[in-house]
């Protein structure tokens, strides 16, 4: 680090599982570079995880909930390995991403689904940025607040209950308005539009979610409303993508919906997130650790480092500092060079080029 930082930026990284710490390696040794002159980086390496429930017997230590609370951003590798499983049947490791959602009340997952040049996506004829919509998804309650609390009867009926509050509802849908005001509208028409995702035709909770989201987006006159029933809105993804510009949607739908959506552009290794409260961010790739390429050095960091590159965005207004974001778009741009240029891709976009060799060349245009 130079002399010249005019700040600095406490990082709390977790690791975790899997392709979890090859990631943040990669995420880390980006962020250094294009903070270097602009703010001081102070990383903390924390445990978290399966492999830390195995060790421990929590997947989340009380320690490492501290340390990311007072740090000024959180970044997560991946949580879970799929045959290390509480006593009834679900994972162990999912409980690291799970609470510390809920103890940091991170109830906004932010999730970008934008077409890179030289990304190769199964859609016919779409061009680089002709998708370019947001996720908006509700991250503490709905199906998954359930976690912990569900019930089996007899090993002959399990429940879990669907949690869905006004204040929960319409906190989300104002944090889908506020993106959809920074935005350009959608790329096909360029309308600011807010796309509310549901199964409101058949779900009381579901109609209750659109209700509260339409009361509120009624205060946003500039941005056009709609509704659409979660399975068609698989089929309106693939046939028309350039449709959307922000979409908002409950904890489970917002799950499913972000993995077709980063399948669109290019796959999990690609699509980023960040997932913030009033007060903290949290900020990891949408994937998961990947135990088939785990230890082989080929995992694709992108998802990663474009997550970095949203939490300086951020950081950027918590601060505040613009420099922060300004390096993030420096971040963006240097992967959307290497991307396009096609020469170094890890194998999962057709290449042959090695984690290592991927954030090289990243760090390289930086
Ligand atoms: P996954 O995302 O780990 O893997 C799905 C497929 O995508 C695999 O073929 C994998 O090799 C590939 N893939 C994922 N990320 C990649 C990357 N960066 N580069 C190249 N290829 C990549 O999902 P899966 O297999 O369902 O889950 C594996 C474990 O991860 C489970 O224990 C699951 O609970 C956990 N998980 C954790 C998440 C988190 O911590 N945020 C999110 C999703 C799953
Ligand atoms: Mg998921």
């Amino acid at each position: 680090m130079t002399g010249t930082e005019s700040d600095s930026i406490d990082l709390a990284v977790v690791g975790g599982d899997g392709i979890g710490p090859e990631v943040c390696h990669s995420a880390i040794a980006v962020l250094e570079r294009a903070l270097d002159g602009v703010a001081a980086l102070f990383v903390r390496h924390l445990a978290g995880g399966a492999g830390t429930f195995l060790e421990t017997g929590l997947a989340l230590p009380d320690d490492t909930l501290a340390a990311c609370r007072q740090a000024d951003a959180i970044l997560h590798g991946a949580a879970g390995l799929p045959d290390v499983l509480f006593a009834d049947g679900t994972e162990a490791g999912q409980d690291f991403s799970m609470k510390i959602r809920a103890r940091l009340d991170l109830y906004a997952n932010v999730r970008p689904i934008y077409l890179y040049p030289g990304v190769k996506t199964p859609l016919a004829d779409q061009k680089p940025g002709a998708i370019d919509f947001v996720i908006v998804r509700e991250n503490t309650e709905g199906l998954y607040a359930a976690r912990g609390g569900g019930n089996l009867l007899g090993n002959e009926v399990a429940t879990d209950t669907m949690v869905l509050t006004r204040t929960g509802t319409a906190r989300i849908t104002e944090m889908a308005a506020k993106i959809c005001l920074q935005r350009n509208g959608a790329p096909a028409d360029g309308k600011r539009r807010v796309t509310i995702v549901d199964k409101a035709n058949v779900l009381r909770s579901y109609a209750f979610f659109r209700q509260v989201a339409d009361e509120v987006l009624a205060k946003y006159p500039e941005i056009e409303v709609e509704h659409i029933i979660v399975d068609a809105m698989t089929v309106h993804m693939l046939n028309r993508p350039g449709h959307f510009d922000v979409v908002v949607c409950e904890n489970l739908l917002g799950d499913i919906l972000s993995d077709l959506g980063a399948a669109m552009v290019g796959g999990l290794g690609v699509a980023p997130s960040g997932e913030m409260s009033t007060t903290h961010g949290y900020f990891q790739g949408s994937h998961g650790s990947a135990p088939d390429i785990a230890g082989k050095g080929i995992a694709n960091p992108t998802a990663t480092i474009l997550s970095a590159a949203m939490m300086l965005d951020w950081l950027a207004q918590k601060k505040p500092n613009p420099n922060l974001a300004a390096a993030a778009g420096r971040i963006r741009a240097a992967v959307e060079d290497v991307l396009a240029a096609g020469t170094c891709l890890t194998p999962d976009l057709g290449g042959d080029a090695s984690s290592d060799q991927f954030t090289d060349a990243i760090i390289g245009r930086l």
